[in-house]
C-alpha cells in the first residue's frame, strides 16, 4: 500500500492558499505517493480541481473520508478544533502525520489534543533558519511575499505616486518609505519599494541589518549602542530591547517619521508581542494623506490604533491593517508554500 497524503480545503477565515498545487502533486506521486485532495481546496489561489485531478491526484468532496485513511496531512493553518464548531483534528486518523503552521505558542491547546489523537504534529514556524533549511522555511517564504505585498498597498492607499516623474504638467516628488524591522519581509519591502522609485529608509535594533539594507539601495537609521551588540539571538532573531533603548529609539523615529510618506511596519520578537514603535503623538506629526502598513497587526501591531482587518484614518493618516497577507498574493503564497512542504516531506 503506497502512504497517502490528504490536502483538506483551508476554512479559516481570511485564508485563501492551500498546501500542495498541481505541480508538487506530480512530484509527490513520482515519489510513489499516493495523493488526495479535497473538492474546492485550491479554488481561491486559482488552482480548480481539474488541474489536481490532470496531476494525478484523487478528488475528495467529503473531509471525513479524504482524512480517515490519510498517513500524512498537509495544511497551511492549523486544523480546527472542537470548540471552534468544525473538529478537523478529531477526522485525523491516530498515528497519522500532520503538517502544517500549527501557531504552536498561540495554540497550544492544540498541542494536547494531537498528544490525545497520536498524531505526530509538526509545525513548519520552527524550522531552523540555517542555510541547509532554507528550502523548507515557509516564514521566509511567505514573509517575503507580505513585504512585497505590503507595499503595494500601501500604493493603494496612497494619493500620491511613488516614483519622480518630470512631466510637461510638472515634477511629480518620489515618495519617502520608511520600513521598520529589516528582517525577511521588509528587506522585500525595502526592495520593491525601491522598484517603484521611492527614496527609501529602514531601522532596525540587530546592527548587522545595516548592510543588507544599505545592499539595497537604501538608508539605514538605528539607534547604536552597546545594547545593540547583543540585540540578536544566535537564531538570528531580535530580543527586546531595554526601556532606556526604546526611549531612545523612539526619539529617532519620532524625528524620522514626520518626513515619511509611507511606513511599512515588520518588526517582530517570536513568541512576544510586537513591539510598539510609532505612538499616537507621531501619527498626528505626519503628512496628511501618509499610510503605515502594519504587517506586526496580527501580533499586537508595530503602530498605534492600527486594527487587525481594517483600514483606520486617524489624524489624516491612513494605517493599514490586513490580516494575513500572504494570502492576498494566494498564488505564489501557495506555490512557495507547497514546496517548502514536499522538500520537507521527501527529505
Ligand atoms: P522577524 O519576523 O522575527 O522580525 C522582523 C524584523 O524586525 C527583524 O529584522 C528584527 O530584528 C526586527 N525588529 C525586532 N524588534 C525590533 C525593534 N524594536 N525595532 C526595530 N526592528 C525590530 O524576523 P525574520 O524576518 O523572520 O528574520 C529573522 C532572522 O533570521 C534574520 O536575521 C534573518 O536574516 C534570518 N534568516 C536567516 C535565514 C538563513 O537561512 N540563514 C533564513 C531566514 C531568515
Amino acid at each position: 500500500m503506497p502512504m497517502k497524503i490528504a490536502i483538506p480545503k483551508e476554512r479559516r477565515p481570511y485564508e485563501r492558499r492551500v498546501a500542495i498545487v498541481p505541480d508538487t502533486v506530480k512530484k509527490y506521486k513520482s515519489l510513489g505517493y499516493e495523493v488526495a485532495v479535497e473538492t474546492g481546496a485550491g479554488g481561491e489561489a486559482s488552482f480548480p480541481d481539474e488541474l489536481y485531478a490532470a496531476a494525478g491526484a484523487s478528488i475528495v468532496a467529503d473531509t471525513a473520508v479524504l482524512l480517515r485513511d490519510a498517513d500524512i496531512v498537509l495544511k497551511v493553518q492549523r486544523p480546527m478544533s472542537e470548540g471552534e464548531g468544525r473538529n478537523e483534528i478529531g477526522l485525523i486518523k491516530s498515528g497519522a502525520v500532520l503538517i502544517a503552521m500549527l501557531n504552536p505558542y498561540g495554540a497550544r491547546g492544540d498541542l494536547d489534543t494531537y498528544a490525545r489523537g497520536n498524531i505526530t504534529a509538526m509545525s513548519m514556524e520552527l524550522m531552523p533558519r540555517i542555510t541547509r533549511a532554507q528550502s523548507m522555511d515557509v516564514l521566509s517564504s511567505q514573509s517575503n511575499l507580505a513585504g512585497y505585498k505590503a507595499v503595494l498597498d500601501a500604493a493603494e492607499q496612497f494619493g500620491r505616486a511613488f516614483p519622480m516623474m518630470m512631466t510637461a504638467a510638472g515634477t511629480v516628488p518620489p515618495a519617502r518609505v520608511m520600513v521598520m524591522g529589516a528582517g525577511v519581509s521588509g528587506l522585500q519591502a525595502i526592495a520593491t519599494a525601491r522598484r517603484l522609485g521611492a527614496i527609501v529608509s529602514a531601522t532596525d535594533v540587530r546592527p548587522v541589518a545595516r548592510e543588507q539594507v544599505e545592499s539595497l539601495g537604501a538608508t539605514f537609521v538605528m539607534v547604536e549602542s552597546e545594547e545593540t551588540k547583543q540585540a540578536e539571538t544566535s537564531g538570528g532573531y531580535a530580543k527586546e530591547m531595554s526601556e532606556d533603548y526604546k526611549r531612545r529609539q523612539a526619539e529617532l523615529i519620532a524625528e524620522t517619521i514626520k518626513k515619511q510618506d509611507v511606513v511599512i511596519c515588520t518588526a517582530l520578537i517570536p513568541g512576544r508581542a510586537a513591539p510598539n514603535l510609532i505612538s499616537e503623538e507621531m501619527l498626528k506629526t505626519m503628512k496628511p494623506g501618509s499610510v503605515v502598513v502594519d504587517l506586526a497587526v496580527e501580533q499586537g501591531g508595530n503602530c498605534a490604533l492600527s486594527e487587525a482587518g481594517k483600514v483606520v484614518e486617524a489624524y489624516g493618516v491612513k494605517i493599514v491593517g490586513h490580516r494575513n497577507v500572504p494570502s492576498r498574493i494566494p498564488v505564489d503564497a501557495s506555490s512557495l508554500y507547497a514546496r517548502n512542504l514536499f522538500n520537507y516531506v521527501s527529505l
